[in-house]
Formats: structure tokens, C-alpha cells, sequence
């Protein structure tokens, strides 16, 4: 039996742990990393029994959702096998992971088989020319291969992640949506978060609200707005005549999703991060190399944390400032 004793200062209770499982990616999308990136070296991360441990500890504190997220996660070497023992936690009601979607093709059935329940694939763009400039080396056809993959896996259900930046990918909405509800999926719109420098373009300049897109959508869609609420930053539409596909809007800069936020981050080096606008973290890592063994310390860690979790995150689109990390160490 759990009892979710995980609270923060402000009564919210966290049951949703976002885990990053390397920083490291295959691409270098350009509103998450800079060309060239310095990635942690390897004995600076958790091993992947070490993540099951902190993920088995979160699980008796009342977590029932985990999402694996990296960088890319399938770039992590034996990443199935921690799919596998995350998959065989009793308390765990949904085990999701966020991909790229260049490794899918490889990965779907087994990840499928070892209990992952949902999926969401990065897809900005459907002209190739423009894969390659958003992911600055990335090759759409795989991309595109990954998501027949994923819909053919049998999960629950895969969704799109679109990052629309005015100016690189604005124009192409309808057609993401298209590609949706061709193929009976889910699609969300992300509203660009300043994180790192990107050395590409400033957020406030590529900015494209999610109001933008509903009012370019609506031309060929009719939008219905969903009551439904994951705890999650995105606000769901249904879409009439289409029932497969749901439409989420993740809008940092125009609605403030962080009163009901249900979540917090571990970083690959072992860093629990309270919010992903917010440098606020504290270092399981340490807690657990400097005691091993000793679960109730990691569990009094971890109870502990949820006192120092901020009341939101801080993005500015005007500010000039934006968070020294990149998205690539939390994942989103
Ligand atoms: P669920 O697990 O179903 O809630 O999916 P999701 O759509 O939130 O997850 P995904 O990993 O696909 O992330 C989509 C986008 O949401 C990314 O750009 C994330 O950075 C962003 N996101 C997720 N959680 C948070 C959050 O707590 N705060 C902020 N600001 N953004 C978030
Ligand atoms: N702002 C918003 N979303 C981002 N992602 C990566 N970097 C950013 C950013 N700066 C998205 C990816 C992926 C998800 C995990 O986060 O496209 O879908
Ligand atoms: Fe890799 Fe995802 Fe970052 Fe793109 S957004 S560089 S795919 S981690």
C-alpha cells in the first residue's frame, strides 16, 4: 500500500516523477542546445540500478507516473533493461517516455513489452530540409519511421511534440495536425522555454503563442476544449469529427499551469530538480553513494526536498537572462 506523503510547502502532492536519463542526444535541436555541446562524462552519472533504486523509493512515497526523458534516452547504452524493472514496480500505473524518435524504429516493441504505456516523439517539421536545420543533423525519414514504429507498438498512446518558433516552423501547424489525425494520434504545441543559450535565437524573437496556432488551426478544425487535466502544463482541445486526436497546448508564457503542478525531475547526474524553471535541486547522487544502503535516509532525502519546491517557474520572454542549464540536462 503507498501513502502519497509527498507535499510541498504549498499542499500540492507530487505523484509524477520525470526522469532524465542521460544528457546526451543524437540531435541538437536548436532551441534546446547549442552546436556544440560538452556532455557529463560517464562515471558522473547514475547507473541505471541506482536510478531503479531512487524510482523504487519515489514508488513506496506515493508516485504512480514515471517518464523517462533525457536528451534521448534510447542513446543511453542498456536502457531497456531499466524499462524492465521500472516496468515490474506494483505501484507504478503509468511508465511514458519522451523521444526523439530516431532510435523507434529499433526500440518500439521491446519498450512496449516492457510496459512503457505511452510515448511522445519530437516532430517540429515535415519538410526534410527543415528537419535538418531545426535538429541542426538529424534525418527526418528515421524520425518518421520511429512514429510508424511507436503506432504500430500497440501503446496506449503516442502523441507529438511540436515546438513552433515563428519563422522556422509557424507555417507548417495545419499540416502537423494533418499528420495527426491521419494517422489517429495525439499532437501537443510547445511554446519555446528560455533554457541555456542556444546560441541560435533568442526566445522572445521566435516566439509564437499558442493562441496563434489555435487561430490558425481553426480555419480547418473545430476545436473543443476539454476539461480534462493531467497535472501537466498542456490545456486539451478534442477535435470534432476526429475523435483519435487530441490537441494540447503547453503555454508557459500565457497561462500559468504551475498552481496544480503534480511533478519534480531527476537529472542523469543524480540531481532532483523541484521546477524545471528553477535552480532550486538537491543531490540524491550524493545521498546515496555517501550512505549506501540506507533506504530510509534516501526516503527522508527525498521527503525533505519537497520543502525547498518553488511556487513556479519565472520564464520571461523579454529578459535577456535565461537558466544556465540546458533542456537536454531535465528533459523538459
Ligand atoms: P505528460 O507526462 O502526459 O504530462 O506529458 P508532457 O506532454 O508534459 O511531457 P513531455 O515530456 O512530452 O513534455 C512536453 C513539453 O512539456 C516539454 O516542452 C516539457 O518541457 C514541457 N513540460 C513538462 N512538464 C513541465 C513543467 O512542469 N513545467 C514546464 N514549464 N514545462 C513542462
Ligand atoms: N522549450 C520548449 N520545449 C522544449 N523541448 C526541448 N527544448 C525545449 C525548449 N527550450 C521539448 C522537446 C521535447 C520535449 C521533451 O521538450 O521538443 O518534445
Ligand atoms: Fe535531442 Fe530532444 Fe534536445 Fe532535440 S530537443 S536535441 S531531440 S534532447
Amino acid at each position: 500500500m503507498t501513502d502519497n506523503r509527498l507535499v510541498d510547502r504549498f499542499g500540492r502532492s507530487i505523484n509524477y516523477l520525470r526522469i532524465s536519463v542521460t544528457d546526451r542526444c543524437d540531435l541538437r535541436c536548436v532551441y534546446c542546445m547549442s552546436e556544440h555541446m560538452t556532455f557529463l562524462p560517464r562515471e558522473q552519472l547514475l547507473t541505471l540500478e541506482e536510478i531503479d533504486r531512487i524510482a523504487a523509493t519515489f514508488i513506496e512515497l506515493g508516485v504512480d507516473r514515471i517518464r523517462i526523458t533525457g536528451g534521448e534516452p534510447l542513446v543511453r547504452r542498456n536502457v531497456l533493461e531499466l524499462f524492465r524493472d521500472l516496468g515490474r514496480h506494483q505501484g507504478l500505473r503509468d511508465l511514458t517516455l519522451t523521444t526523439n524518435g530516431s532510435q523507434l524504429e529499433r526500440f518500439a516493441d521491446d519498450l512496449s513489452a516492457a510496459g512503457v504505456t505511452r510515448v511522445n516523439i519530437s516532430l517540429d517539421t515535415l519538410r526534410a530540409d527543415r528537419f535538418k536545420a531545426i535538429t541542426r543533423i538529424g534525418d527526418l525519414d528515421k524520425t518518421l519511421r520511429g512514429i510508424d514504429a511507436a503506432i504500430d507498438a500497440g501503446f496506449d498512446r503516442v502523441k507529438i511534440n511540436s515546438v513552433i518558433l515563428r519563422g522556422h516552423n509557424h507555417d507548417e501547424v495545419l499540416d502537423l495536425v494533418d499528420f495527426a489525425v491521419e494517422r489517429g494520434i495525439d499532437i501537443s504545441f510547445i511554446e519555446e522555454m528560455p533554457l541555456g543559450d542556444n546560441g541560435d535565437h533568442r526566445a522572445g524573437d521566435v516566439h509564437y503563442s499558442s493562441h496563434r496556432i489555435r487561430e490558425d488551426l481553426a480555419g480547418r478544425y473545430r476545436l473543443i476544449a476539454s476539461a480534462e487535466r493531467t497535472g501537466g502544463p498542456a490545456r486539451y482541445y478534442s477535435v470534432e469529427g476526429h475523435p483519435a486526436t487530441r490537441i494540447g497546448f503547453i503555454s508557459p508564457h500565457s497561462h500559468n499551469f504551475c498552481d496544480d503542478c503534480n511533478r519534480v525531475r531527476l537529472t542523469s547526474e543524480g540531481l532532483l530538480l523541484l521546477c524545471l524553471g528553477q535552480e532550486h535541486s538537491v543531490d540524491l547522487r550524493h545521498v546515496l553513494r555517501a550512505h549506501p544502503g540506507d533506504d530510509a535516509r534516501l526516503r527522508q532525502a527525498i521527503i525533505d526536498a519537497m520543502q525547498i519546491k518553488p511556487k513556479g517557474h519565472e520564464f520571461d520572454l523579454d529578459s535577456h537572462t535565461v537558466l544556465l542549464r540546458h533542456m537536454n540536462m531535465t528533459g523538459g
